[in-house]
């Protein structure tokens, strides 16, 4: 399964924040936005990916992550010229795409899933080829977002782009997954009365096909997109209560890596070296030598 981060968009609404800075790379607490995406389909075991990105701001994300080998991924890099809807990912990214299945993440999505995402990972994989699979998180605020209602089959029976009367409180979140058709199906999207090849349209051609699958996440999970001024505040005092408590990181990319297996001793001390004095070194100091002393 090949991943696809979306990183786009002129994120209007953190304006001024991002006259000159892109908004995924604003810090959530104590480390830039697109850390929590990127970490996300780290944890989904996704290693090859396609960061898409204004030209604008693609060459400072390449800064951050170069091809991803340090950290055990292959991060390739393309350019979003103008804001022309989340969809426009797999034209963009068709080549990149190729016969395989692939997960899209939006850059401004912070999830906090837990052991959880071993039951979502295999909820995805079973659905494979035949089917697309999305998650519905309830919020108290649906109409900001993409509506999905589901029936007891999980099969997806309605989905609506901010509805001003939502059928229901769940929100479809900013995580997909789909088969390798989708390249060809985007290719037949039309752009929508604001302009945009909508994720929404390219969702509902699946479940017209009677081929979108829906995972709730129940509670226990955390879904915050940072795209306002106060969901971002939100997300940042969300993380630095639960790091303060548990003296834990949450999308520590490096530590992840390591965990998983995507490096090895070596390169998680080469990681640490590079860094500079900070937290974030001693954190990862620590990480390792605990995970030394546990095993
Ligand atoms: C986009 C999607 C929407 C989805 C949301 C999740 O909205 O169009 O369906 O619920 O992301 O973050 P946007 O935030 O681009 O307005």
């Amino acid at each position: 399964m090949k991943g696809i981060l979306l990183a786009g968009g002129s994120g209007s609404r953190l304006y001024p924040l991002t006259k000159t800075v892109s908004k995924q790379l604003l810090p959530v607490y104590d480390k830039p936005m697109i850390y929590y995406p990127l970490s996300t389909l780290m944890l989904f075991g996704i290693r090859e990916i396609l960061i898409i990105s204004t030209p604008h701001d693609t060459p400072n994300i390449e800064k951050l992550f170069g091809n991803g080998s340090s950290l055990g991924l292959k991060i390739s890099y393309a350019v979003q010229p103008n804001p022309k809807g989340i969809a426009e990912a797999f034209s963009i990214g068709a080549d990149f795409v190729g016969d395989e299945n692939v997960c899209l993440i939006l850059g401004d999505n912070i999830f906090y899933m837990g052991n959880q995402i071993h039951a979502f990972r295999e909820e995805v994989e079973k659905n494979g080829n035949s089917r697309a699979t999305i998650f519905a998180y309830h919020v108290s605020d649906p109409e900001r977002f993409g509506v999905v209602e589901f029936d007891e089959n999980r099969m997806a029976v309605s989905i609506e782009e901010k509805p001003a009367h939502p059928k229901s409180n769940y929100a479809s979140v900013g995580l997909y997954f789909y088969p390798s058709d989708v390249v060809a199906k985007a290719a037949g999207l039309r752009p929508s009365t604001r302009g945009e090849l909508e994720i929404t349209d390219l969702n509902n051609m699946y479940l017209r096909e009677g081929r979108m699958s829906v995972v709730p996440m129940r509670r226990g999970n955390v879904w915050l997109d940072a795209g306002t001024p106060e969901s971002l505040m939100d997300s940042s005092q969300f993380v630095q209560i639960t790091e303060k408590r548990q003296g834990l990181k949450i999308a520590c990319i490096e530590e992840i890596a390591y965990r998983r297996g995507f490096i090895d001793d070596a390169a998680m001390l080469r990681l640490i070296d590079e860094l500079k004095d900070s937290d974030y070194k001693k954190y990862l100091k620590k990480v390792y030598e605990e995970y030394h002393e546990l095993y």
